[in-house]
């Protein structure tokens, strides 16, 4: 079944209202949990119109971390523009739109509450209803964007900046969450790792490329709670290893690279255990990858192949579409508003959300 064909057989599980008999099921996203602005249109029967992502990441390198009231202000000027050029990209007006799905938590609330009151005003203004998205439900049905996209039910991957878990899903908005970190998330070991090393932010992509260049046995860099049961990850203590080597000898470039590549290692060799772990547990055939270190090119390639030799399949959403961007928002929004989940005349946004509040849609 296609991403598109999913969607339509959630619909079909509900009434359908007079509103959306009456319009075609196209739909406007917004996102702006964090430090990127996107907006998306996507259009039920014919899949991704358009999409623009604009970030941050040059306004807040000098800070090496995202300074929430810079990232606040910085959606306020991005996204209208963001949302004229991408309607316009993909050929559609307002009156075309079904609804309008924004990010609604979990995140920075002063960023989020730019889209979330961007997305709930042009919603009231254009007549149509509003959407709010978690975010993590869009990074999970992203690959739904992709064209072989993964059955359902099936384990989860997420590993983004600020979490790192194991999730079962049974249907789409069914989520039992598995396995969590318990101290840092995997993005963040990454980002954190990168730091010491005197890599600018954002750490994660600038210390795969380095990683790319050494072997990444030099360091034995410990893999947290491996040696025991369960599904828990912890990566506060990579950190200190990694500070420790940092501070050892002199950083020259070699030293720098292997130190990279070893706690990349750690890091995919921790992830990689603990999902082949989960698959065990679960029995599901299916894993989908999902969150900005989905982008990891080691972790993609370790993951296939552990995988593939377990008998199961691995689903990813595209590169591009493993950050953060509106693609999957609208996805998401797509599949909510088929579910009938719409907001009232409030702009609401959480920055804290558990995955696990979410009311399944089907
Ligand atoms: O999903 P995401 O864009 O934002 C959050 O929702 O957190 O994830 C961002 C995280 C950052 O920690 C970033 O360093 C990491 O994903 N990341 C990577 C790579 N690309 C992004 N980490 C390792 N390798 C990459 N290629
Ligand atoms: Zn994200």
């Amino acid at each position: 079944m296609t991403g598109a064909r999913i969607l339509e057989s959630l619909g079909r599980k509900r009434k359908s209202t007079v509103h959306f008999l009456s319009n075609p099921m196209r739909i406007l996203a917004v996102e702006s949990s964090c430090d990127e602005s996107a907006v998306a249109v996507f259009d039920a029967a014919r899949g991704l119109l358009a999409h623009s992502i604009f970030s941050q990441v040059e306004l807040h390198r000098l800070y090496g971390g995202v300074v929430p009231e810079l990232a606040s202000r910085d959606h306020v000027r991005k996204l209208v523009p963001l949302v004229r050029t991408t309607l316009a990209e993909a050929a559609t007006t307002p009156e075309s739109l079904a609804a309008v799905a924004y990010t609604a938590g979990p995140g920075l609330i002063g960023a989020l509450l730019t889209g979330a009151a961007l997305g709930r005003s042009l919603a009231y203004a254009w007549g149509v209803p509003a959407v709010a998205v978690h975010h993590l439900e869009g990074h999970l049905l992203a690959p739904l964007l992709e064209a072989k996209p993964p059955p359902f039910p099936h384990l989860a991957l997420l590993v983004s900046g600020g979490h790192t878990m194991l999730i079962d899903v049974a249907g789409p908005g069914a989520y039992q969450l598995l396995g969590d970190t318990r101290d840092d998330a995997a993005g963040e070991a990454f980002d954190k790792s990168a730091k010491l090393l005197g890599l600018p932010y954002p750490g994660g992509p600038q210390l795969a490329e380095l990683a790319a260049t050494a072997p990444g046995d030099r360091f034995k860099f410990p893999r947290p709670m491996l040696d025991r049961p369960g599904l828990e990850f912890s990566f506060s203590g990579l950190k200190t290893a990694v500070a420790l080597a940092v501070q050892a000898a002199p950083l020259d470039a070699a030293r720098r690279a292997a130190i990279a590549a070893s706690a990349q290692a750690a890091i995919v060799d921790t992830l990689v255990r603990k999902t082949l772990r989960a698959l065990e547990q679960t029995g599901r055939a299916a894993l989908v990858v999902a969150g900005g270190v989905g982008a990891n090119l080691v972790l993609r390639q370790r993951l296939h192949e552990s995988v593939a030799r377990y008998g199961a399949d691995v689903y990813y959403p595209r590169i591009e579409f493993c950050t953060d961007n509106a693609a999957m928002i609208a996805v998401a929004g797509m599949a909510r508003l088929r579910a009938g989940c719409t907001e009232p005349l409030a702009i609401r946004a959480r920055a804290r959300w558990p995955l696990t509040e979410l009311e399944p849609m089907s």
